[in-house]
């Protein structure tokens, strides 16, 4: 593989560039923690995270990672007061109408995940916008998680098989993993093999929990505003360092 000449001699000897992890989950927490450290309101610090966020994908596409997930917005966050999410809707709609769009001209193909439904009309359309004006793109696939949730997935996939089950087009019996994946809103990608959860939490809230059974998991205690591209390519070296055995020996 060609390394891009944009990397230093030092980071080109952090990680192994023919070994890269081919699909990158991101939990980008930590947006409110960083701004309240600076007496900001956290509206300020999901600014600042929206900025990291745009910087993080353009360093992963330089990399030669061939798809990032990022967790934007869970099924969860609804439970946030009222002004939360109005300010972290209004950046995304702003991001929608500039800032995807700079990715959207770096060769990024844009695809979200999650439950739309919950959104405003205009908000759907631009969504739906993003993805076509994209979907040509041959760089790194971006699947943008809005409204997402690991166990909604899994339901949304049941209800599909569910259907077919009653038109007589599947038997229960018959269901499999693949049946499963194929109604996943990831359907057709490979599993993420390194998820990173920056913030000092160490859990998933609900992020792929289907697609992220055999994936390496990479906590730090950076705060996602904070997250640069060196903690990226240390989470890609220590990646490589794994042993990931699958169940075997
Ligand atoms: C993550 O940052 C962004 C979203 C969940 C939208 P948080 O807003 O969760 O930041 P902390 O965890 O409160 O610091
Ligand atoms: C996970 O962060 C969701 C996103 C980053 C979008 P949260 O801040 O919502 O997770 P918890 O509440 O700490 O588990
Ligand atoms: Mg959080």
């Amino acid at each position: 593989m060609k390394i891009k000449n944009i990397f230093s001699k030092k980071e080109k000897n952090i990680v192994d560039f023919e070994n890269l992890p081919q699909h990158i989950g991101i939990i980008m927490d930590g947006n409110g923690r960083w701004a309240k450290k600076r007496g900001l309101p956290r509206s300020s610090g999901h600014a600042a995270g929206a900025k990291t966020f745009e910087r993080i994908v353009e360093d992963a596409g330089n990399i030669g990672i061939k798809i990032v997930t990022v967790y934007a917005f869970s099924t969860e966050n609804w439970n946030r007061p009222k002004d939360e999410i109005n300010a972290l809707m209004a950046l995304l709609e702003d991001y929608l109408d500039n800032g995807l769009n700079r990715l959207a001209g770096r060769d990024v193909k844009i695809h979200f995940i999650g439950d739309p439904g919950a959104f405003s009309e205009s908000f759907q359309k631009k969504l739906m916008h993003m993805e076509k004006a994209t979907e040509n793109n041959s760089g790194l696939l971006l699947n943008v998680a809005l409204n997402y949730g690991g166990r909604s997935e899994i339901i949304h996939s049941v209800k599909k098989l569910i259907g077919q089950a009653v038109e007589g087009k599947i038997k229960a019996e018959d269901i499999t993993e693949k049946d499963i994946e194929k109604y996943l809103y990831t359907s057709g990608q490979a599993d993420p093999d390194l998820i990173i959860r920056p913030s000092g939490e160490y859990r998933l809230s609900n992020f792929m929990l289907w697609q992220g059974a055999y994936s390496e998991l990479w906590f730090s205690n950076c705060l996602w505003p904070d997250f640069t591209k060196n903690d990226l390519l240390q989470a890609i070296s220590d990646y490589q360092k794994r042993n990931r055995r699958f169940g075997g020996v």
